[in-house]
């Protein structure tokens, strides 16, 4: 049988126990940095695809020197994205338009693309997640 004093420990242990695992978590799901092309790549008013860190990422540059990144897969039935034109991102599968500025759809996509974080240095986009 558990003491009083036994079971104080063994509670102290388990809290400590789940805080670590809790600390291992965030450490694990901390952002990387990862430079995706030269700001060159991606043609004004238009967008390139490009896989990094086991991602789809698609960059567009709706007016030079701005840069925007979204996750490459329609929130519609996930179709692939592959670029853009005119600053308009458009799903192969059913025509899904977006917004290569915010991401924001139209029908049959009733969410906008998931936007990723990204900057510019020394010349070469990066992406952050
Ligand atoms: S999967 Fe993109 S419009 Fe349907």
């Amino acid at each position: 049988m558990l003491s009083r004093r036994g079971l104080l420990v063994a509670i102290a242990a388990g809290t400590a126990a789940i805080g670590l695992t809790g600390l291992s978590e965030v450490a694990a799901n901390a952002a990387k940095t990862f430079t995706v092309c030269k700001t060159s790549a991606v043609p004004v008013k238009g967008g390139k695809t490009f896989s990094v860190g086991g991602k789809k990422i698609l960059i567009t540059q709706p007016k030079a020197g701005t840069f925007k990144a979204f996750v490459a897969v329609c929130t519609h039935q996930g179709g692939a994205l592959s670029g853009a034109s005119n600053n308009v991102i458009t799903c192969p599968l059913h025509g899904a338009r977006f917004d290569a500025s915010t991401g924001a759809g139209s029908p049959p996509a009733q969410m906008p693309l998931s936007k990723v974080s990204v900057s510019v240095a020394g010349g070469s986009v990066k992406v952050k997640f």
